[in-house]
């Protein structure tokens, strides 16, 4: 039996990727590594891990030596953290050779962002990435907003030891599930904006195009990767094509900053209904105004060519948004 090391079964994506694991593999040993240890009941008796490791992610000899004695590593804890992925790369490349390691990677798509406009509105021009062009990730680099961890993986997949696989979603919306309340990164900055400016913006004229995917669409695509890794003896592909992007319909931010001004002004976190058109210096700070003021545009062709349903069997984020955002007062 394969064995499993997760890190960031308390984040929105993490707390269902360990249940979707229990659930599809029962029998595989099932590490994992987290710093609050308030929920060791929950795991043990309810979700049924067999180990759990408390630490944080400055443990890189720990992290290094645990990874070390797992088949696989799943990483939905960070996409900036470099240390930690240099410790996972680290451990895994130091099993015994000829042991199939597999390093599944969430990274972001906000790394393709088209930086030559930072105005809030879209343009012709943007590059749009496309996930089964390996040219488009060979552009990868330490300077993207989540650059420094996937470099440090991509390294180690062309070294052939580590079968790694990158998985890049955009905002991700939804629920967390189990104990946790996680709201994960993006809905957390925007509960954190309308607390710093007292409402939503957005940039310009609002029609820089951003995307968001259901929680649940992501986890399932992360043990659709699983699951066709471990169906493979060696791995098929070089380390540019074990590379995924997913999302969903392209949207500008004027729509998505709306439905969340309303959400907040629902739930009485706000004053105003409707967001608000602003600079970007008004925006104030972090990486919600970095990304509002930026086209984001990809496609999907590979994750979809692996099965990928793409967003469309999940809750829209408008209708999420629109009476699922109690989350934001738990
Ligand atoms: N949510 C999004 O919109 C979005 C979009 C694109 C990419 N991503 C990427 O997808 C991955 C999963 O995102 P998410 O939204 O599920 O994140 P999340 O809810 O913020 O969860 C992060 C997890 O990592 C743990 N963690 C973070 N820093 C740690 C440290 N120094 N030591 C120990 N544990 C630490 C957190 O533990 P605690 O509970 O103890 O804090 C939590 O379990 C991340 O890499 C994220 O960057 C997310
Ligand atoms: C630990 O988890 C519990 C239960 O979800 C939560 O109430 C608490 O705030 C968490 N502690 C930290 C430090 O995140
Ligand atoms: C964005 O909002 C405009 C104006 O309300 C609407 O016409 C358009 O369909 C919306 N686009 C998406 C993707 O929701």
């Amino acid at each position: 039996m394969p064995s499993i090391l997760l890190f960031g079964v308390t984040g929105l994506v993490g707390s269902h990727v360990v249940l979707a694991l229990k659930k599809k593999y029962p029998n595989f040993p099932l590490t994992v590594y987290l710093r609050n240890a308030t929920i060791d009941t929950y795991l043990r008796a309810t979700v049924g891990v067999s180990r759990i490791e408390h630490g944080t992610y400055d443990e890189v000899e720990r992290i290094a030596s645990l990874a070390k004695d797992h088949d696989i590593v799943i990483n939905v804890g960070s996409s900036w953290d470099t240390g930690l992925s240099e410790a996972i790369v680290d451990g895994l490349s130091k099993r015994d050779s000829g042991k199939k390691t597999i390093l599944i990677h969430m990274s972001g798509t906000g790394n393709f962002v088209e930086t030559r406009w930072n105005d809030g509105a879209t343009h012709a021009e943007s590059k749009i990435w496309h996930d089964d062009d390996s040219e488009d990730i060979k552009l990868i680099n330490p300077k993207m907003l989540n650059g420094g961890p996937d470099t440090v993986v991509y390294e180690a997949g062309k070294s052939g030891t580590i079968e790694t696989y990158v998985i890049y979603p955009p905002i991700i919306y939804g629920r967390a599930a189990g104990p946790v309340s996680a709201l994960g990164i993006i809905q957390y900055f925007m509960h954190l904006k309308v607390k710093e400016l007292g409402f939503i913006p957005y940039i310009g004229d609002g029609t820089a195009i951003t995307n968001a995917v259901h929680v649940h669409a992501v986890v399932d695509f992360v043990m659709l990767v699983l699951t066709q890794s471990l169906g493979e003896d060696e791995p098929q592909k070089s380390v540019y094509e074990r590379v995924y992007f997913i999302g969903g319909t392209e949207t500008p931010w004027k729509n998505v900053s709306n439905w969340f001004a309303e959400a907040f002004f629902n739930l009485g976190i706000s004053g105003e209904k409707k967001a608000r058109s602003v600079t970007l210096e008004e925006a104030g700070e972090g990486e919600i105004p970095m990304l509002m003021s930026h086209d984001m545009r990809f496609t999907t062709r590979r994750a979809e060519k692996l099965g990928y349903g793409g967003n469309v069997e999940s809750e829209q984020l408008r209708e999420f948004l629109s009476h699922g955002s109690n989350i934001f007062t738990a």
